[in-house]
């Protein structure tokens, strides 16, 4: 195993595996769950997804929102809008969303989460390239 050299790394790696846990433990009833896929290809981690999944955890945490999974995912395709987000409400098609910020990842929980609002930002399903 590696070594752990810094606060942050071992706080990481405390998140990633809480979330795991969280996953299996909820993994029965997925489909009740409000689901949250983090991109966590080298350009997603490159531009700052890990950050955003931390937060995201973090957030739906603070909150109190016990019915929330976030888990991180390949390549999903939009290198040019990371980081980017799926999210999925019970019994709803999953939405994308690109160039996820803080704020914007705060929205998602606010607004899409808590509310059922869709926010700016959303990648449309049918977009193949930046030129189409
Ligand atoms: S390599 Fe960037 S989204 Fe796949």
């Amino acid at each position: 195993m590696a070594k752990i050299k810094s606060l942050d790394e071992l706080l990481k790696i405390k998140e990633s595996a809480q979330s795991k846990v969280d996953l299996r433990v909820k993994g029965e009833n997925i489909d009740d769950l409000v689901q949250i896929k983090v991109a966590m290809a080298t350009c997603g981690i490159a531009s700052g997804a890990r950050e955003i999944m931390n937060f995201l955890i973090e957030e739906a945490g603070k909150q109190g929102l016990d019915n929330v999974v976030v888990t991180q995912t390949g390549c999903m395709g939009y290198c040019y809008a990371e980081p980017t987000i799926e999210v999925t409400l019970p019994g709803k098609e999953a939405v994308v969303y690109g160039n996820v910020t803080q704020e914007v990842a705060k929205d998602v929980i606010e607004k899409t989460i808590k509310n059922g609002e869709l926010i700016d930002g959303i990648i449309p399903k049918t977009h193949k390239t930046i030129d189409e």
